[in-house]
């Protein structure tokens, strides 16, 4: 495909969202067509899935199989709605979070079989792959830190997500790890714990040397 994919992880709190925001404004500075997306969400469906799994009262009793299911439902519009066309116009697209995120919460975070999480992945994905994946990681203690200020300021956003335990989290760090291993070309890993604005600029030295795929840097 023309375009380039580039995807950012990590867990909560390791400041990707606000990482992938700068990117895409530098990215647009220099004259390139850069769209932002999240997952969950990043189309009128998967805001509504993203709704459902992550803030609804309703979502109290939710199985490890029904978010499986429910991030790849969102992810699979994603993909057909936004991602494909936007690649196969040439496009940079940017996206906080993709399916590594389920292989690091579903699969290693709720110990779901990895071959299941792979195959539900791979229906959702329909081959389409990010060409680089920024992998941006801080300490347990820095992100639960983040965790707590967010939930105390938004009390009214109860975010279901973030209520796991920390062993949770501490598999989910290491199903990135083992991700990071496996595909270390794709996948890199960026210390996210600096000033935003060193963390910003080590972004950029990965980034750059990708932009010719897209024609222009
Ligand atoms: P965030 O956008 O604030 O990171 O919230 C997204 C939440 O959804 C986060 O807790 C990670 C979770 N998530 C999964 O568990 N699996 C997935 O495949 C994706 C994309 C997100």
């Amino acid at each position: 495909m023309k375009g380039l994919f580039i995807t950012f992880e990590g867990t909560e709190g390791c400041g990707k969202s606000t990482q992938a925001e700068l990117l895409v404004r530098r990215l647009r500075v220099l004259g390139h067509r850069a769209r932002p997306l999240r997952e969950p969400g990043g189309t009128p469906i998967g805001e509504e899935i993203r709704h459902t799994l992550k803030h609804s009262k309703n979502n109290v009793r939710m199985t490890g199989e029904t978010e499986l299911l429910l991030v790849n439902a969102s992810r699979a519009q994603l993909v057909r709605e936004v991602i494909r066309p936007a690649l196969e116009a040439g496009e940079i697209v940017v996206c906080d979070r993709f399916f590594d995120s389920t292989v690091a919460y579903q699969g290693y975070g709720r110990q779901l079989d990895l071959k299941m999480v792979k195959a539900v992945v791979a229906v959702a994905a329909g081959g389409v792959r990010p060409d680089l994946t920024l992998l941006l990681t801080v300490s347990n203690e820095i992100s639960e830190l983040r965790r707590a200020i967010r939930q105390s300021t938004l009390p009214f956003m109860r975010d279901r997500m973030e209520e796991a335990n920390r062993e949770f989290f501490e598999r989910v760090t290491k199903g990135y790890w083992a991700i990071a291993a496996a595909e270390p070309e794709r996948v890199r890993v960026l210390d996210g714990s600096g000033t935003v604005e060193d963390v910003c600029q080590a972004i950029w030295e990965v980034v750059h040397p990708a932009l010719p795929k897209v024609g222009r840097w």
